[in-house]
């Protein structure tokens, strides 16, 4: 499988470092903290953990995790948290019992996933009823728009994001930093429609806006958002 994380993880662990890169630190580490302050989650499953950071966070939070990622990316997270659980593994098939884990997390993984809809199934699956599944993606328009990026008009003026093919599925490669991964577009429909279909109930969603950063950066954030966040329970009868 080349995805290009075997030649892009060192350059993403350069860019990550332990605060986060611009947008994990600005935009996404805040909302994502906030939905698990506070309350009483016990056992959490970080699938697509890559170097670890959030299981580290997780365990600074005093909730005990487990990562499973298929790429070199996990050997760096075993290295930087020796007593920590990392495994190999795909989100696809995961190797856990049914009603395992009370939280499971999707920290932008989704858009690395080929087949996203088992994923979606497996992590439902290991929820245990009353459990909550908290995921941040890639928007679909970003997706849809982030090989080419924003553009100029002709006349070299106006800067647009360009939005195409956004009803479709494909893969795209994704380049910046020196990094350079596939990630897969799909329309956020395509999305719902199988966490739903997984029995799901959704409990929190939002397009977060930067609260810290550069004025610049936090200014063209808000032009094209690049994440969201949402939030599905397993309901407790199931
Ligand atoms: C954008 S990185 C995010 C890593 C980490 N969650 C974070 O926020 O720092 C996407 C991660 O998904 C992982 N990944 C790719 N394909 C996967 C699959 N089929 N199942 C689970 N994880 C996968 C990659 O190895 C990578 O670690």
């Amino acid at each position: 499988m080349d995805n290009g994380w075997e030649i892009s993880a060192q350059a993403w662990v350069d860019s990550i470092g332990e605060r986060g890169d611009w947008g994990r630190e600005h935009v996404l580490d805040p909302v994502i903290l906030g939905r698990i302050t506070g309350r009483s989650f016990k056992r959490a499953l970080d699938v697509g953990c890559g170097e670890g950071r959030f299981c580290r966070m997780l365990k600074e939070a005093g909730i005990a995790a487990t990562g499973i990622d298929p790429t070199p990316l996990l050997e760096l997270a075993r290295r930087r948290d020796p007593s920590g659980d990392y495994r190999p593994g795909r989100a696809e098939q995961l190797d856990f019992e049914d009603r395992t884990f009370d939280l499971v997390v999707s920290y932008i993984t989704l858009v690395d996933i080929p087949d996203f809809r088992s994923a979606i199934r497996e992590m439902a699956r290991v929820l245990k009823p009353g459990g909550a599944l908290l995921v941040a993606n890639l928007t679909g328009f970003t997706s849809a728009g982030a090989e080419q990026g924003w553009v100029k008009d002709a006349d070299g003026k106006r800067l647009h994001f360009p939005v195409d093919r956004y009803l479709e599925e494909f893969p795209f490669w994704f380049e910046w930093s020196g990094i350079r991964i596939e990630n897969w577009h799909r329309p956020l429909s395509a999305y719902m429609a199988a966490f739903l279909e997984a029995g799901l109930t959704l409990t929190f969603f939002a397009e977060p806006a930067p609260i810290s950063g550069e004025p610049s950066s936090q200014e063209t954030f808000r032009r094209v958002p690049w994440f969201v966040v949402m939030e599905w329970e397993k309901p407790a009868a199931a």
